[in-house]
């Protein structure tokens, strides 16, 4: 094989085995460059013949632009190789799935408490805290329960350790004092109080356990003291709140006479779904009655001159019956597949 030949197909091994531009130009130094071999048979022509030197120097050329095209096209495909490389790391795969945000929502309980609260601001309420430890005083002496009173060992009540005064409220009755309290202060020195109207939602806590019952509950405390308040009002006040709540006329609301110490007539609020759900059954939702003297003087207001209904409910059970739930502790347990369902 003549040597250009060698040469050429030299070239092209050394071009095909440079693996980057580096390499490469190493490579077309070697054949090119000012010292390379084409260079050098270049060279070699000045001592040719006149004849001969145009031959050779025609020969000597195509080869120099073969060499040349091979190394053109080497540096094409790896520039090809190295756009493909940077493209890949780069990649971004559009047919994955998303990753995909869940949105929170509302505990189905505050939904309740958040829609009772709504229902009854709307006829003149103002929603009002109370603390969740309570002292003795105002979770049961004010609310007519002096220390040996039987009705307190209805509740199980938590005490705190080494305080002999405190405890978790164990109904939200307390604020109605808190609030009366306040409210006597807020008008001191006028002649004459201002209707107090008030709605109180929170936690509660006795001890209790089991598909209907858990240590912490909520409950809703109304109260409604003023000038003429009546058992008539509170009757109404509650069946309408009611059958907002749910939604339907289609309620029936009892007063059941039952007995509370704070309160004088009491009684239990039962409901039932006429003509459908829950076959019917009567259901209590709350107790209630008109606020005992004893209770208005505690809370510092004139039991002759004024009169007051309160109520308390219990929106875990409302809650309940409004999405069709049969298990109280599935409310506090957390679980995403339980509570996602009320997003
Ligand atoms: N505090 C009572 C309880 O926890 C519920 C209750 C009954 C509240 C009658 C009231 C009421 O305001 O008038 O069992």
């Amino acid at each position: 094989m003549d040597n250009l030949d060698q040469l050429v197909s030299d070239a092209r091994a050394a071009f095909a085995e440079a693996a980057d531009g580096t390499a490469l130009e190493q490579a077309k130094a070697r054949f090119l460059g000012k010292n390379g071999l084409i260079t050098g048979q270049l060279k070699a022509l000045a001592a040719l013949a006149p004849e001969r030197k145009r031959e050779r120097g025609a020969e000597v050329n195509t080869a120099k632009a073969a060499i040349e095209a091979a190394l053109a096209a080497r540096r094409e495909s790896l520039r090809e190789a190295e756009l493909a490389v940077q493209l890949k790391a780069d990649a971004l795969d559009v047919t994955l799935p998303g990753r995909g945000t869940v949105s929170g929502g509302l505990h189905p309980v505050s939904r309740t408490l958040e829609r009772i609260e709504r229902l009854f601001q709307s006829i003149g309420f103002v929603a009002v805290d109370g603390p969740e430890i309570e002292t003795d005083w105002h979770n049961f002496t004010a609310l007519n329960m002096p220390e040996n009173h039987p009705a307190r060992s209805m509740h199980d009540t938590f005490f705190l350790e080494g305080q002999q005064n405190a405890l978790l409220r164990t109904h939200t009755s307390p604020v109605q004092i808190r609030a009366m309290l306040a409210h006597v202060e807020r008008y001191r020195g006028s002649d004459s109080l201002p209707d107090l109207r008030i709605i109180a939602p929170g936690r509660v806590y006795r001890v209790d356990s089991d598909a209907t019952h858990s240590p912490m509950f909520h409950q809703v405390e109304g109260l409604w003291v003023g000038e003429g308040v009546s058992f008539a009002d509170l009757k109404g006040v509650v069946a309408d709140f009611l059958r907002r709540f749910f939604e339907t006329e289609d309620l029936q609301v009892r007063f059941r006479p039952s007995f509370f110490p704070f309160t004088e007539p009491s009684a239990e609020i039962d409901v039932a779904f006429v003509g459908g759900g829950l076959d019917g059954r009567w259901l209590e939702v709350a107790g209630c009655g008109m606020v005992h003297p004893n209770v208005l003087r505690f809370g510092g207001i004139d039991s002759e001159r004024y009169t007051g209904f309160a109520f308390g409910f219990g929106p875990d059970r409302l809650t309940m019956l409004r999405y069709g739930v049969d298990d109280l502790r599935l409310f506090f347990e957390g679980d995403l597949r339980f509570l996602s369902q009320f997003r």
